[in-house]
């Protein structure tokens, strides 16, 4: 029987890597299209599923990756694998059908981790096929792997800002490298990503990287909710003090609790907070690298407002909320934080409209 290279796993013979399997992106949006596309530009086998909004572009302009460091890469809409539904698996070589996964990247938004787990078990993937939580939040590879026990869900995490920018373009706007919880089925995959221009951490344990990150997106209901891009957010002294505040309170809970948080930026998250604090005539002098951002960039939450989808406020504000919880404590402003956006998305969403002293006022006087 001839098996074709992806169904056994491959060797590169031009760069010497052994490619273990096919990859599945489950949620082809920002991240699944900016990490499928560079796998697939080294190529390995890609296999994109997600919404017609999505892979219509992609289907007439084709693939793009770019970032601020590497020449752009392209894949051609011929030599892209696009799924509105999980590929029928066949274990024969029909040509028609795809083979299973040696590994899937869950890239969707938090709202739509239980159902993207549900999709992959009942697609039948093999019992350990090995599935990478990219996403945001403390706790979507747990939830993913409740739902999909027979498969194994690792937490992975993106530090930089991918963007959308239209026509099957993908953009990486910052740097850093991709973390993953360390597991010896992921070891073979190390060389892949490298390949790929995926800088990649493996960590044996990510979870206080996983706060570090979070108290950073604490920011992403604060852009979303001024209705201003993110330039334009950090330029205003009280948008600044709303997630200063929001990073401090949330700070003090993981004290509090004694969960470990890492240090993601290249300043401690304490130090972060006061120069977010700074007058902005000082501010703009010493955070000048914080300022160099697309002026046009807004967060993910701000275009969940946009188009009128559930946000992942209960995986941001909503975690630190349930962990104050738990040790009996208080988390006054993170759980305003919930109630803003949820009550703005109750009103039918679109951009935020929050002057900025007021949403301020609401944080500082949350009881
Ligand atoms: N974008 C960034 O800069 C960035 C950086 C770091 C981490 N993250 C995190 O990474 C995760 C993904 O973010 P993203 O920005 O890539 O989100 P995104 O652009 O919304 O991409 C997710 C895509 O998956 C689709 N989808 C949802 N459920 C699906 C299903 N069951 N089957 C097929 N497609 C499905 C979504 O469609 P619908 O819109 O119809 O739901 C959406 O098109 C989030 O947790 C986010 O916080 C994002």
């Amino acid at each position: 029987m001839v098996m074709r290279r992806a169904e056994i796993g491959y060797h590169d013979r031009m760069s010497m890597v052994d490619i273990p399997g096919p990859v599945w992106i489950m949620g082809a949006g920002s991240v699944g299209c900016y990490l499928g596309g560079c796998l697939a530009a080294s190529g390995v086998d890609v296999n994109f599923i997600g919404r017609p909004r999505v892979l219509n572009p992609l289907r007439e302009h084709g693939l793009t990756v770019s970032d601020f460091k590497h020449p752009k890469q392209q894949i051609s809409a011929a030599a892209l694998k696009l799924y509105e539904a999980l590929p029928q698996l066949n274990p024969s070589t029909d040509g028609v059908s795809q083979p299973a996964p040696a590994l899937v990247l869950l890239t969707v938004k938090g709202s739509g981790t239980v159902e993207a787990a549900q999709q992959l078990t009942a697609a039948g993937l093999p019992a350990g096929t090995l599935v990478v939580s990219f996403q945001n939040g403390v706790g979507n590879a747990e939830l993913a792997q409740a739902q999909a026990p027979e498969l194994r869900v690792m937490a992975g995490m993106v530090p930089y800002n991918l963007a959308d920018l239209g026509q099957g373009v993908f953009h990486r706007g910052t740097s850093g490298a991709l973390m993953v919880q360390d597991h010896p089925q992921f070891a073979p995959w190390q060389a892949v990503f490298d390949r790929a221009q995926l800088s990649l951490r493996r960590v044996p344990d990510l979870k206080p990287f996983q706060w570090g990150k979070l108290l950073i997106n604490l920011n992403n209901p604060v852009n979303a909710l001024s209705g201003l891009t993110l330039l334009e957010e950090f330029s205003n002294w009280h948008l600044r003090r709303c997630l200063a505040a929001l990073m401090e309170e949330a700070i003090q809970v993981l004290q509090q609790s004694q969960v470990p948080y890492a240090q993601v930026l290249a300043l401690p998250p304490e130090k972060f907070i006061r120069v977010l604090r700074l007058p902005n005539f000082i501010f703009k002098r010493v955070a000048k690298k914080m300022l160099q951002i697309d002026p046009l960039a807004r967060s993910s939450m701000a275009d969940d407002f946009a188009l009128g989808r559930p946000t992942e406020i209960d995986s941001l504000c909503g975690e630190v909320v349930r962990l104050a919880q738990q040790q009996g404590h208080p988390a006054p402003r993170n759980a305003a934080m919930v109630r803003l956006v949820k009550d703005h998305t109750r009103q039918g969403a679109g951009p935020g409209q929050w002057p900025a002293k007021a949403l301020l006022n609401a944080l500082l006087q949350a009881t």
